[in-house]
């Protein structure tokens, strides 16, 4: 594992190779008279292919700035590049549209349609995000759906299945319509271990396929499938971690030194 306190990063049109790019991003929330500086001229790259994640207490603002890298939300300083295109200006439409053809979400709820079955899930999703054959996609959902070893539960509801066959399905519906980058709050949060390593191994094996992940979580055990762990601190980014290619009979050397530099940031 090598760390380096985070470079500062080219100018976004010098570097058109990043995937995803967030340049002095800054955001603020107003409250009357004072503000609420969440985020510190944030510069920070995200390369196509890596499994990145980033750390931090709680309230560094690791969720603002996944929200802002992804288009949820706004950031009031800095811009954010996808694919070389500044995209953090967009209108509304350009902008929902983007999250919905490029993007994928996973969040610590699976926030799944209760009234749909974990196959309709999936299929609605991808008959609102990618413009295909609607047969193309249910075929799809269900090869899907039997990659995350949830085959057998496609046909109920999400009430009817555990929370770790749930979070499978939210993790097919992020995935359907062949999302750029997967975006994943604390994915594994509400998760028992057993249901959490599921999580986990899904998320690497999509990497391994070379869907780019970027992650947020607090758990050492998900943060060693990253190859690269970066450290924001009351919204500043502090350092990197680059790990290197997951393999699952590293994992526990790699959590003990990524714990050991975690302890050195702070964490
Ligand atoms: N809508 C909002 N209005 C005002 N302040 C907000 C808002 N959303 C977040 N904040 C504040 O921004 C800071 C960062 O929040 P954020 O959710 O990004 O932290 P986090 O690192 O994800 O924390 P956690 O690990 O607990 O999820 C916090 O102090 C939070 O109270
Ligand atoms: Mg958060």
């Amino acid at each position: 594992m090598t760390t380096t306190p985070v470079p500062p990063q080219v100018p976004s049109h010098e570097n058109p190779a990043a995937l995803l790019q967030g340049r002095a991003l800054g955001k603020q929330y107003h409250r009357g008279e004072s503000a609420n500086t969440v985020l510190r001229g944030v510069d920070i790259d995200i390369h196509a292919g890596d499994f990145t994640v980033i750390m931090g207490a709680s309230g560094a603002g690791k969720s603002t700035l996944l929200y802002v890298l992804s288009g949820m939300d706004r950031p009031t300083g800095g811009e954010v590049r996808y694919r070389g295109a500044r995209v953090d200006d967009l209108g509304e439409r350009a902008m929902a549209r983007l999250r919905a053809e490029e993007f994928g979400f996973v969040f610590q709820q699976p926030n799944l349609v209760g009234n749909l079955t974990l196959l309709e899930n999936v299929t609605l999703a991808g008959y609102v995000g990618g413009g295909r054959d609607a047969g193309v996609v249910r075929q799809e959902s269900e090869r899907l759906l039997d990659r995350m070893h949830i085959a057998h539960a496609a046909h109920r509801l999400p009430s009817q299945v555990s929370g770790g066959e749930a979070q499978r399905a939210a993790i097919a519906r992020a995935v359907i319509n062949h999302p750029g980058i997967l975006f994943a709050d604390e994915p594994t949060g509400a998760l028992n271990r057993r249901n959490s390593d599921d999580v986990l191994d899904l998320l690497s094996e999509l990497n391994q396929g070379g869907q780019s992940v970027l992650m947020v979580t607090h758990d050492v055990r998900a943060a060693v499938r990253a190859n690269r762990v970066l450290y924001l601190r009351d919204g500043e980014l502090l350092g990197e971690a680059l790990l290197g290619t997951y393999r699952p009979d590293e994992s526990k050397g790699r959590e003990t030194s990524l714990a050991a530099w975690l302890a050195e940031m702070g964490w």
